[in-house]
């Protein structure tokens, strides 16, 4: 059987093989609802300029329907020889309502038809995810809020740094998401222009209306330049981009929570739910999900790589390299969709182990800055002081014992400024509290961090 749409120009029919090479219609149906919708704006706009009849138009309108039913009811038949979700669906409307279906594609092309279903396919993927993105910060910022006091060593090298509150640790993430949810944003800007009245690539000699149809389909602005629009993929690199980051973002967390969750560390557990077990080690609870968020970071990583390269050698305007652009975005889109969704349900079950991390924080000299801050107080350059501590710190190494643990008379051996007060500043709610500025991590700017993402997040 050959395929229709073009037959007439060929004298033999397209090989199977080659038939099943150049079909897109099992990844590509999932963009039928909005090739549908697509389709309605042009048949309203050709109407509205007189190019086809209004007769013709409700024909079209009343198949588009019948159409939208069968499919949601899993009764529409996808055909490999109709090779993709535009084709399907115009030979099912021309079935149903004859010639008024076989002028739908007047002034149009499937290159900017499809260029068309994308854009709109990737402004609803961008618009679930923005919401996705403020679920898991505002989860986040209840966790913060919890745990505004809670105190764990800060590492810098993976070594005892400073004491830290667990509250300002999550906030850190809250914000890698907000910027995440501002690129989500931009970026729906440039997907959000209207490529149909492209054609094929040139344009087209019927009298049409783009501002209508990008008006019905909800676009700011059509796009400018025809050759573009049916060529441009950058709306798609730059998600698949910003995308690449959230998961960067969500990996690096999934990274300290599996670190956090292993018993020689414990600083929290997660929830039964999120977890499996070992079909031979009875007594094993893994951190599955954030382990598997990790790794599929790898995924998206690569699909933006795909991407990049599918764009790098195109010629303009259209080439069928495009066609290969659907998989790794629809990808893309569902492995952030489904990663946010299920971190935004874990962080709601992560119990903290406030006792494990302070005993963590108690030991490595994570108050040393704060002795060297003290000393400067004083009136000892910060480098002498600097210098002062570390000999402190080796005497607390070589006798086993915290820098809290010495004497004033043995701090007084490595600088004579040291006084009574100096101990207030060597515990971890001293060094956490004195770190009030913006940005800092002490307990009251955790909380006015807190009020400021809600007021953002509403
Ligand atoms: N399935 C094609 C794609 O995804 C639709 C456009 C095909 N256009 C063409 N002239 N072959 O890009």
């Amino acid at each position: 059987k050959k395929s229709e749409a073009w037959s007439a120009r060929f004298s033999e029919p397209v090989s199977d093989l080659v038939k099943r090479y150049t079909a897109s219609v099992f990844f590509d149906k999932r963009l039928a609802e909005v090739d549908i919708q697509g389709s309605l704006a042009h048949a309203d706009m050709l109407a509205a300029q007189g190019i086809i009849s209004q007769s013709d138009l409700q024909e079209i309108q009343r198949g588009m329907a019948q159409i939208q039913s069968e499919i949601a009811a899993g009764q529409f038949e996808w055909l490999l020889d109709l090779e993709d979700v535009h084709l399907n669906i115009e030979k099912r409307l021309t079935e149903l309502v004859g010639d008024a279906g076989k002028r739908l594609h007047t002034g149009r092309s499937r290159n900017d038809q499809v260029a068309t279903d994308i854009r709109l396919y990737l402004r609803g993927a961008i618009d679930d995810i923005t919401v996705l993105l403020r679920e898991l910060r505002l989860a986040l910022t209840d966790l913060a809020e919890q745990h505004a006091d809670t105190i764990l060593p800060g590492f810098t090298h993976m070594q005892v740094a400073q004491p830290v509150t667990f509250g300002h640790h999550m906030l850190a993430y809250v914000e890698m998401f907000g910027r995440d949810a501002e690129r989500m944003a931009d970026c729906r800007k440039r997907v959000n222009r209207l490529p149909l009245g492209a054609a094929a690539l040139a344009g087209t000699t019927f009298p049409i209306d783009r501002l209508r149809v990008a008006a019905t389909l909800g676009f700011d602005d059509v796009c400018h330049n025809s050759l573009d629009a049916v060529s441009d993929r950058d709306f798609a690199i730059e998600f698949c981009a910003a995308a690449a980051l959230v998961m960067t973002h969500v990996s690096r967390m999934s990274e300290e929570l599996v670190i956090w969750m292993s018993p020689r560390v414990g600083f929290i557990d997660i929830a039964d739910r999120f977890c499996t077990g070992s079909s031979i080690m009875p007594q094993k609870k893994n951190p599955d999900v954030p382990e598997l968020a990790r790794g599929k970071t790898g995924r998206v990583n690569g699909h933006l790589v795909a991407l990049l390269t599918l764009m790098k050698g195109q010629p303009l305007a259209y080439n069928k390299d495009n066609q290969e652009d659907k998989e790794p975005l629809f990808d893309t889109v569902d492995t952030v969709t489904d990663t946010l969704r299920i971190f935004a349900d874990m962080a709601r079950g992560i119990t903290v182990k406030p006792e494990a991390m302070r005993a963590a924080a108690l030991q490595g000299y994570a108050t040393a800055t704060d002795l060297a801050d003290y000393l400067v107080k004083k009136g000892l350059p910060f480098r002498d002081a600097h210098e002062a501590v570390a000999r402190a710190v080796r005497a607390c190494v070589d006798r086993g014992c915290d820098l809290a643990d010495l004497t004033l008379d043995d701090l007084r051996a490595f600088s004579d400024l040291v006084a009574e007060d100096v101990f207030a500043v060597l515990t971890l709610e001293g060094s956490v509290a004195a770190r009030d500025h913006v940005g800092g991590t002490a307990p009251a700017q955790v909380r006015t961090a807190i009020a400021r993402v809600r007021a953002e997040l509403g």
